[in-house]
């Protein structure tokens, strides 16, 4: 028999994950359907949405061959019925506080900071590149995770080595690119372009770097159709984009600069939004939320 939730101990909420405590050793990560939008947390959530990004985890941790924090498949008998689907057994790792990003093409934070100073996180570009371009090489822009509702923010590779020295700094770079080049060529191959994506990683009791939380999912990248890309606008993506569009539209009557919270969504842009993930994870892993445990 399963266990149920309550036998463990609640040890935290994040933004979109809950962490409760399986032994000293392991964690039980589970994925809500909460969706954040403009550093908000939605009072609407996105059915299947943790199941969704958990399953596009799982599947880019089986890809990519580093050491990763997983502890069992999503199968696992530790794992309570009411969250199968979107938990995972984890080990517990001394987290790094650091959000290691890795940027093919130019947008977002990425596209401030250049426009600004012609840089990004301290990373000189060229001259001329315009919102969506590729970068000539993939570039680590890593960024200090914020407190909940507050941005976070880019920082240098300076400061990362300042904050946690040299060597692991060189080490977080080289493995952030590595993996993201990965990625991007498994993504390439099923149409998907990896604009950009975030890592976080931890050290074990052993001292061993390992790739951990959440990897690959529309929450942590942006993935663009490969058909139809151009530099010089705004992709569609296959992200919450939807969503932010909603949210800055007449339609939904919300001023983002007032400190008030977005309205709740209508169902047709839930609707709509949960539709780009499901086709996000079947597109880029070739498999079926149906055959998802607990998929539709
Ligand atoms: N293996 C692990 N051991 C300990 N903490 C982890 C592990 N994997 C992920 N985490 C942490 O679990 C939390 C996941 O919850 P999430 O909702 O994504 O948080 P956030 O609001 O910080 O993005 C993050 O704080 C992440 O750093
Ligand atoms: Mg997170």
């Amino acid at each position: 028999m399963r266990p149920t939730l309550s036998d463990y101990k609640h040890l935290s909420t994040g933004k979109v994950r809950e962490l409760y405590e399986i032994d000293e050793k392991t964690l039980l990560m589970v994925a809500s359907d909460r969706i954040s939008a403009y550093d908000h947390i939605l009072s609407t959530p996105i059915p299947d949405k943790g199941k969704l990004l958990t399953a596009m985890s799982v599947y880019f941790f089986d890809q990519l061959s580093v050491p990763n924090h997983l502890a069992g498949d999503a199968e696992d008998e530790r794992i309570p019925e009411e969250v199968l689907g979107r938990a995972l057994v984890v080990h517990k790792l001394e987290m790094i506080p650091v959000e290691c990003v890795a940027r093919g093409f130019l947008t977002g934070s990425g596209m401030a900071d250049y426009r600004a100073t012609g840089a990004v996180c301290g990373v000189a570009l060229p001259d001329g590149l315009v919102e969506a371009s590729r970068l000539p090489e993939p570039i680590f822009t890593p960024a200090r995770k914020a407190a909940v509702g507050d941005h976070d923010e880019n920082i240098t590779f300076d400061q990362v080595v300042a904050a946690i020295g040299a060597d692991l700094a060189v080490k977080l770079r080289d493995d952030t690119i590595d993996i993201y080049s990965r990625a991007s060529m498994l993504a390439y191959d099923r149409g998907i372009l990896l604009a950009d994506t975030k890592f976080e990683f931890g050290t074990d009791p052993g001292g061993n770097l390992v790739l951990a939380d959440e990897v690959l999912t529309a929450d942590s990248s942006r993935f663009w159709p490969v058909d139809g890309y151009a530099e010089g606008s705004a992709q569609p993506s296959y992200d919450k984009q939807f969503v932010r569009d909603w949210l800055t539209s007449d339609e939904s009557g919300w001023d983002r600069a007032s400190d008030t919270p977005p309205p709740p969504l209508p169902q047709h842009v839930v609707d709509a939004t949960r539709q780009r993930y499901v086709e996000a994870y079947e597109r880029l892993s070739g498999r079926s939320f149906d055959d998802w445990p607990g998929g539709e």
